[in-house]
């Protein structure tokens, strides 16, 4: 299974953006830890950041016929852009979306996200073992039910 990492802005910060939000483990140490965990798995892991929405869609749109899962992570884009939930439909590839954080007992602002209706799950709160979490998820092949009826 080949399965693509897509995180957006700010996410190359981890490891010095508001730590006691969002830990002190940098960015390739989390890409470390990732690739580790798809070769336990037996995937294959492609691993993608930018601060740009364009570039974000670009990705998404790339993987098409490629990429068997994409989990995703579009950062403060999860609660503005629709471009980016258009493309995750338009190539219609199983995705998961990732948040560090508990979005929800954030700001309100942080409640809405946009790419959630073109993803089957969304894990949230569990710090960078979210990521590992949903290449579980796309591995094991299950689908949350209610999310795939509306999709
Ligand atoms: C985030 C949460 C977003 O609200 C924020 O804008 C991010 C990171 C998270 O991983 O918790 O950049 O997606």
């Amino acid at each position: 299974m080949k399965i693509l990492v897509i995180n957006g802005p700010n996410l190359n910060m981890l490891g010095i953006r508001e730590p006691a939000i969002y830990g002190r483990e940098t960015y390739e140490t989390l890409c470390e830890k990732i690739r580790r965990h798809a070769d336990a798995l037996g995937a294959e892991v492609s691993l993608y950041q930018s601060n740009h929405e364009g570039d974000l869609v670009d990705c998404i749109q790339n993987a098409w016929g490629c990429m068997d899962g994409i989990v995703i992570n579009p950062g403060a884009y999860t609660h503005t852009s629709i471009a980016l939930l258009d493309a995750l439909k338009a190539v219609g590839i199983r995705a998961v979306e990732v948040h560090i954080s508990d979005v929800d007992a954030r700001e309100p602002f942080r409640r809405v996200s946009y790419v959630r209706a073109a993803c089957e799950k969304t894990i949230s709160g569990h710090g960078t073992d979210g990521y590992l979490e949903a290449m579980d998820w796309l591995v094991k092949g299950t689908q949350d039910p209610d999310r795939a009826a509306k999709r």
